[in-house]
Order: structure tokens, then sequence, then C-alpha cells
């Protein structure tokens, strides 16, 4: 596995792979490496001819007050397990690397960044739809591989691949999740044994709002809201922020159900903030 530090170096590896006729994938990440990013890397892996993984503490998305600091960082540990999954490249720059100067342009995300994480966390996405153009910039043609876990996240790359024409293909990446139904999250290592406990609330209220819909079909999206924050709030140790039931491609809040509809929940658990989605109601016609 070769380890690039230069954004030079990503770029002529990536050309010369092209030129080998290989396909090429490419996934950023912020290291933390969990089972859920080994997963993607494997899957990666598995699809394109070389793989390529991204690590780097994006310092434009976090808020004044948010975990940049403390974030988890750890490359020796990331990069053991980036080429245990099939990683062949691994690109870990420095900050100075990526922004030499004190950023003058970014990208600016409206509607899709307006509720959820976008609410609670102002130019959060702002601030990773500026690090992705920069990344997929250097990467060239490729395919590049995200999260379902990030919905929201996601939802914003295939909107900013396809506006700024940035030539990625974006796959979407399942989530992974412990036996008890936790999302695997790099922000997990802040639970306390007893919040880990209450942390597989999250995932319980999403199947509490699939079941809502999938089986008793529930076509009100509010009653579905309440169901889901009524299981998180059995759990004394979370503390609810949103549960919402919106469009799969707008993220818009919905009143009636008709459909494929995304789940999203999010919540405090001590320090940690933690968030997970799912599909429901895409059975239907
Ligand atoms: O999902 C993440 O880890 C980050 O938001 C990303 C996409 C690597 C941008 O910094």
């Amino acid at each position: 596995m070769i380890l690039a530090s230069e954004p030079e170096e990503l770029r002529n590896l990536l050309d010369e792979a092209r030129r080998r006729g290989d396909t090429v994938g490419l996934h950023p990440t912020m290291g933390a490496l969990h089972g859920g990013h080994e997963a993607n890397i494997a899957k990666m892996a598995a699809e394109c001819d070389t793989a390529a993984v991204t690590i780097f503490v994006n310092p434009l998305q976090f808020g004044p007050g948010e975990d940049f600091s403390s974030y988890p960082r750890d490359l020796e540990a990331d990069l053991s397990r980036a080429e245990r999954a099939g990683a062949g490249i691994v690109f870990a720059p420095s900050r100075e690397a990526m922004y030499p100067e004190e950023p003058l342009v970014s990208v600016a995300v409206r509607k899709l960044a307006d509720g959820l994480e976008g609410r609670r966390r102002p130019g959060h996405f702002d601030g990773v739809a500026t690090v992705v153009t920069k990344l997929l910039a250097l990467a060239g043609p490729c395919y590049a591989y995200f999260g379902e876990k990030d919905y929201q996240q996601l939802v914003i790359v295939r909107r900013l691949v396809k506006d700024l024409s940035l030539p990625a293909v974006v796959v979407a990446c399942p989530t992974v999740r412990e036996t008890d139904g936790l999302a695997l999250s790099s922000r997990n290592a802040y639970l306390s044994p007893e919040l880990r406990r209450a942390a597989p609330a999250l995932y319980c209220a999403l199947l509490a709002g699939k079941r809502a819909i999938d089986e008793r079909a529930e076509r009100e999206a509010d009653p579905v809201r309440e169901e889901m924050r009524a299981v998180l709030l059995r759990e004394e140790l979370v503390e609810p922020d949103y549960a919402e039931v919106t469009d799969p491609c707008t993220l818009e809040p919905l009143g009636k159900i008709s459909g494929e509809v995304r789940l999203l929940v999010a919540a405090r658990l001590g320090r940690a903030r933690l968030i997970d989605n799912l599909s429901a109601g895409a059975g239907e016609g």
C-alpha cells in the first residue's frame, strides 16, 4: 500500500492508474477507521482496480465548540485497517498541504443543508462540500464511495457532483451495525459503557417508525415522528434531537407518506451526538 501526503502525489498516482487502464475508487474519510469503513473499503477494492482512501480531519466542517481538536486520530492504526481491507493507496495530507493559505473560495450548499444536521451545525455541509470538491478535483474521474450512515451528506454529495459536473460516480455504502443495531461511527468511541448500552435506542426508534409505515400502513408522518421520539425518550440517557420523516431525495419533511421515505434520528448521549437513518415505504408501488 502506498502512503501519499502531498496532493500532487495523489493526483499523479491516480492519473497513472487510469493510464494503465484501471478503474479508480476513492473513499474520503476523516480516519478513526472502524468496521464500517473497512466494509466500504473492501467493497471499493472488490469493485475498482485501484482503491484509494483519504484520511483528513477537515477543519472547515467543524463549528466552534465542536470536537475538531479531540476528534480521534491514529494514523498507524488507520493504515493497518485500510491495508487489511484492501486499499492500495492512502492519502493522508497535513492541514497545510490541503489548505496552504486561508481558503477564500468555498462551496455553498443551499436547501439540502437547511434542515436536520445542517440546521444544528451551521456551515458544516459547506465545509464538507468544499473538501469533497477538492478531493474529487485531485482524484480525477473515479467512483466515490460514501456511507449511507451520513445520509444527508450522501444526498448533498450526489447533488454536488451533479451541479458542479464533477467527474465522479457516487457509490452509496450500506450502514454497518453492531449486533444490537448501533450504527458503527467514529464517535461511538465517546460512549461510556452505560451510554453504549443506551445507544441502540436510535436504531430501535427507526425500526419502530419503519414498522408503523411498512406493517401498519401508517400514511401520516406526524404519528411516525411521535412514535420514534417516544422510543428515544424511553432511554433516560438519550436526549433526542430530531426524529424525522423526509423525502429520500430532497430531505423535505413530509406530511403524508406515499412511496419510499427516509427516517432520520439524532440524539445526544453524554458528549456524543449520534445520528442514524433507515428507508421505509420502499415496498410500495
Ligand atoms: O464523512 C466523513 O468522514 C467526512 O465528512 C468527509 C466526507 C470525509 C469529508 O471530510
